[in-house]
């Protein structure tokens, strides 16, 4: 998908066929008969020699005021071991480089090709209803004995935005452990985890018997949590069924079905609020945030807590429109993925993107998920860690 990550998920070690220094510029031809420039200052900037970065840490040593302005290159070869050396003038340095790293960073350097998404460093996978049919559904067991089913999940957590567990044990508290396995739970107003069961005198509709329409959670908060995890303890009610949509894809939908709507829903700031005697958490953005591309990278929309918009006054109608068609294209079939959890399943969702939500039950027999939020650098980081070739 995204060029980003091509290099890696091709799967070959990044190899050099040719170089050709200029004193502003070296070009790299790989053996895959791409071509590469890198900028004679940003590739000083980079150097990972002892010197210029720590070795223990990784860590920068060489800061920008030791870069001179007369930076040049004076040549370029390639070491015995398979990395980059560059030589430089005026300060006669011999830079050092992996060249897998810059293999990688041809696509984020300078002149590199625009990425579709210019947040994302990954693949973006947008999908609809057809994910019913292969759920990315990872069974517990198998994650926890580690390798490629790890990172099978992270992969799906990252591309998909959601992905399934089976077979974790049905005990209140252990989503704490399903997030430890990869990161550090974000605490919420009620605490590490939340219950969500009917309760007689409930502080959020989620605590009913009702159905709950698509949302993305606490949009009223800042940062919005950006992984959430769903753990089913008991499921017995009639009804209960969850539903996911993917929040990139309804935006991909309504900007090919009505372009001025996507620019309302993009551009019009919503306010989100959360407010009882003790707490008024508010946070006001757009339902769909864009990145400079225009491409969706933070979709919040809950009807529960969405205020009016903040919409010129000859634009309110419009807006609402906008609003409207978009709230319809989230509950189209073809778009949305149902099913039903059963106790030991657990979801995660990226909060940014994909929404959930849930229909109505019956309050006779018990129904009782868990809930916990995670920061989703965390994820992010195992995907790094279970991809990256350097
Ligand atoms: C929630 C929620 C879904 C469910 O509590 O935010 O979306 O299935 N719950 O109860
Ligand atoms: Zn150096
Ligand atoms: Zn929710």
């Amino acid at each position: 998908m995204s060029a980003r990550f091509a290099t890696h998920t091709a799967g070959q070690p990044a190899a050099i066929r040719d170089l050709t220094a200029t004193p502003t510029s070296l070009g790299i031809t790989w053996t895959n008969g791409s071509r590469s420039v890198f900028n004679a200052l940003w590739l000083r900037h980079s150097c990972a020699c002892p010197l210029c970065q720590q070795a223990s840490t990784g860590q920068k040593l060489l800061s920008i005021s030791d870069l001179s302005p007369e930076t040049r290159i004076v040549d370029a070869m390639l070491a015995p071991d398979g990395s980059l050396r560059v030589r430089f003038a005026p300060d006669g340095h011999l830079g050092l480089y992996d060249t897998a790293w810059l293999a990688f960073e041809t696509t984020r350097a300078p002149g590199g090709p625009e990425p579709e998404h210019e947040q994302r460093e990954t693949g973006l996978r947008l999908w609809g209803a057809a994910l019913a049919d292969a759920l990315p559904a990872f069974d517990w067991k198998d994650i926890q004995s580690g390798g490629s089913h790890r990172n099978g999940w992270f992969t799906a957590v990252v591309e998909l935005g959601f992905a399934l567990l089976r077979n974790v044990p049905a005990e209140p508290g252990y989503i704490e452990t399903v997030v430890s396995s990869f990161g550090r739970v974000r605490e919420n107003r009620l605490g590490r985890t939340f219950d969500v069961k009917f309760v007689p005198d409930p502080s959020n509709l989620a605590f009913t018997a009702k159905g709950l329409s698509v949302h993305t959670d606490n949009p009223y908060r800042n940062p919005v949590p950006g992984l959430q995890l769903l753990h089913c303890l008991e499921n017995a009610a009639a009804g209960g069924h969850s539903v996911v949509v993917d929040g990139f894809e309804a935006a991909r939908v309504l900007k090919s079905e009505d372009p001025e709507a996507f620019d309302l829903i993009t551009s019009v700031e919503v306010p989100f609020r959360y407010k009882t005697e003790d707490v008024w958490f508010e946070a006001a953005a757009p339902v769909v945030a864009v990145d400079r591309n225009g491409q969706p990278k933070q979709v919040r929309y809950n009807n529960r807590s969405m205020l009016a918009p903040r919409a010129p006054l000859e634009r309110v109608g419009d807006y609402y429109a906008a609003l409207r068609h978009f709230a319809e294209i989230l509950e189209r079939p073809d778009l949305t993925v149902t099913f039903k959890m059963a106790p030991g399943d657990l979801f995660v969702v990226d909060n940014h993107r994909v929404l959930h939500g849930r229909t109505a039950f019956s309050d006779s027999a018990p129904r009782f998920l868990q809930g916990a939020y995670a920061d989703p650098d965390w994820i992010e980081s195992r995907y790094r860690l279970g991809n990256r070739p350097f």
